[in-house]
């Protein structure tokens, strides 16, 4: 039984925990006892990982430059794929995680302006060139996620960049939904949790790479 890899991505406020936890529940409930559904995230799907994101995102004031932010997702990554994606992978797991390369390719290329050759190398030798079978790509205004995310209380070092980071970010994602369609899927966030959550259930159940193996 080969394990599958879906990946939920987004800007701030977008609404991805919670149809994380929405389809994890409705994976479980379709799958045989012997196929766990697995949701994990990124930066701090680790014991390490968890370090690594308070270093990232907890301090507003922190001075961490943008080449180590790079790095430091980068180092997350490379852990969460060795210790955590890959060995359930390997046991057939439907591993569900919220946010992976895209993340980096929106924020850091897009968002901070690294050259994306450059990003692509650091996500190829944390990943080993691991990919998802699918992303749902959750589209919100970024106006919209923001105030969300405000009005959640103290935002982090991330929520609190620039409304023209969080657009090019945006525009980020558009580029690479253009640029993969059949990899990454557009879902309107912009609509209530329920309707989401159905259209995500739909686009699995058509999913045959999904159920046959
Ligand atoms: P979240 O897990 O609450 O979505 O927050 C993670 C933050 O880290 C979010 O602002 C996006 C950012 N991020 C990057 O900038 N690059 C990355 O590679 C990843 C995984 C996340």
């Amino acid at each position: 039984m080969n394990g599958k890899f879906i990946v939920f991505e987004g800007v701030e406020g977008a609404g991805k925990t919670t149809q994380i936890y929405q389809t994890a529940d409705w994976l479980q409930s379709m799958c045989s006892q012997d196929r766990s559904v697995v949701m994990t995230r990124e930066p701090g799907g680790t014991k390490l990982g968890q370090q690594i994101r308070q270093l990232l995102l907890d301090d507003p004031q922190s001075l961490v430059t943008n080449r180590t932010e790079l790095l430091l997702y980068g180092a997350d990554r490379a852990q969460h794929v060795e210790s955590t994606i890959e060995p359930h992978l390997q046991r057939g797991d439907i591993v569900l995680c919220d946010r992976f390369t895209d993340s980096t390719i929106a924020y850091q290329g897009y968002g901070r302006g690294f050259d994306l050759d450059e990003i692509a190398r650091v996500n190829q030798l944390a990943t080993g060139g691991l990919q998802s079978d699918l992303t749902f790509w959750l589209d919100l205004d970024v106006t919209i996620g923001l105030q969300r995310v405000l009005s959640r209380g103290k935002p982090d070092r991330m929520e609190l960049a620039t409304l023209d980071f969080h657009q090019r970010v945006r525009q980020g994602y558009q580029e690479l939904a253009n640029i993969y369609p059949n990899r990454i899927v557009r879902i309107d966030a912009n609509r209530s949790q329920s309707v989401i959550q159905m259209e995500i259930q739909a686009i699995l159940m058509q999913a045959k790479w999904l159920w046959n193996s």
